[in-house]
């Protein structure tokens, strides 16, 4: 056997790997261990919702003519499929040529290819106070700043973002969620998205909308993207809560100045995304199947989070707050008497019930008293057990505190 050799790695390392935050997930290790745990963290569809055969089918009609694509090619994606989003984005109210889409792996990817388009260390990013963690882990290693911009019921503040701006130099940019906000379920209101790239544009900054839950409304219509306000608005989106995230297909919608760095970039990075399986998301979405789809989705997930909603009701003791979600996959439970989150983990543990803290959402993991709960994943009696499990975690970590 070889034996390792004894190489200064600590030396050898780049100094942006000090930058790397370490995955939230390790402090998650004595939940994830419990027997028989609930687990509310999970942000996705729930197997049965895949599309098991119409994937396989539409698999198996690409390698019936396959010999074409075996090669490189497509660094910015199957033009097809960048037509399907077009169509897809527009029924949003975005105008989006397919020349200004680029397929990604997953949204996450397109976060790094703009966060290499935009930052040099020391640059300054807006987030949301909370925000997507894993936009954090992709923007550490440019060693970038961050400042945080408190959300409310209606997502994003322009006051305090403006004030932001005001007074620091050196941001690039502002990252939202804007649609049932990961984590929070909110959305920015529409008396405030021309505020918001209004302040945006006075100072000069990006907005880099990540949008993976829009199109999974419980009302009669998705909400508009920002971007389909503003073209200078770089917009992310993805097929991973609409269909599966093992797919890794998502998508950057960029103002044509940003065309060729982020085209490099993701050369650069990974060559070209899957060029099977995104031509097996054409045929798939085929016929008008994937409107389909996504119309039951949403009718399960609203579903499933009035479950969870009705079961809050039932269960949680005095104090505790929430908001009936309209969408998405989160529901942020505020927890009685500025419990932090991190002091109900053990309680959590031992009641066998789990989620995500909040702390997990900010970039310096300050303190937060809520947690998120992803109310798609589970059969409804298990989300009704697990609440009145949470709810006994909550009631004894209130009495020790
Ligand atoms: C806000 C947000 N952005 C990006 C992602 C990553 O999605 P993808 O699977 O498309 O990379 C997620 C997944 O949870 C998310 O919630």
């Amino acid at each position: 056997m070889a034996i390792e050799t004894q190489l200064d790695w600590n030396h050898l390392k780049a100094g942006r790997a000090a930058a790397l935050r370490p995955s939230p997930f390790a402090d998650l290790r004595p939940m994830m261990a419990a027997d028989d745990l609930i687990f509310f963290g999970g942000g996705t569809p729930p197997p049965e919702r895949v599309p098991v055969e119409r994937l396989r089918h539409a698999a198996m009609d690409v390698w019936e003519d396959a010999r074409e694509i075996f090669a490189y090619a497509e660094v910015d994606g199957y033009m097809p499929l960048r037509e399907l989003i077009s169509e897809r984005m527009a029924a949003r109210g975005v105008d989006a040529p397919a020349d200004r889409i680029m397929i990604t792996n997953g949204s996450q990817q397109g976060i790094d290819l703009v966060a290499r388009a935009l930052f040099d260390p020391g640059d300054r990013v807006i987030v949301e106070g909370p925000t997507y963690f894993g936009a954090l882990q992709a923007f550490d290693p440019f060693e970038v700043e961050y400042l945080v911009a408190p959300v409310d019921e209606h997502g994003l503040i322009p006051e305090p973002l403006e004030d932001l701006l005001v007074t620091h130099e050196r941001v690039k940019a502002i990252y939202t969620v804007s649609i049932y906000q990961n984590p929070t379920g909110a959305t920015i209101a529409e008396n405030r998205r021309r505020e918001i790239i209004d302040i945006a544009r006075a100072a000069g900054v990006a907005i880099i909308e990540d949008d993976p839950y829009g199109e999974l409304t419980f009302e009669d219509e998705p909400p508009k993207p920002l971007a389909a306000d503003d073209p200078n608005v770089i917009y992310l989106g993805t097929f991973s809560k609409t269909i599966m995230p093992a797919l890794r297909i998502g998508w950057t919608v960029y103002p044509s100045a940003l065309a060729d760095v982020l085209i490099d970039a993701k050369e650069a990075v990974d060559i070209q995304s899957d060029r099977f399986v995104q031509r097996m998301i054409v045929g798939a979405a085929s016929d008008g199947w994937l409107d389909q789809h996504i119309a039951e989705s949403r009718k399960l997930y609203g579903a499933k989070a009035a479950v969870m909603t009705a079961a809050l009701e039932r269960e949680m003791p005095a104090g505790v707050r929430w908001r009936d979600p309209a969408g998405g996959f989160f529901l942020w439970l505020s927890l009685p008497n500025d419990l932090p989150s991190r002091a109900l983990l053990p309680h959590a543990v031992a009641e066998r019930v789990g989620f995500l803290p909040g702390y997990f959402f900010y970039p310096d993991r300050r303190e937060s008293t809520a947690v998120r709960l992803g109310f798609t994943t589970l059969p409804d009696e298990r989300i009704e057990t697990g609440i009145g499990r949470l709810a006994e975690a909550i009631r004894r970590a209130s009495k020790q505190s």
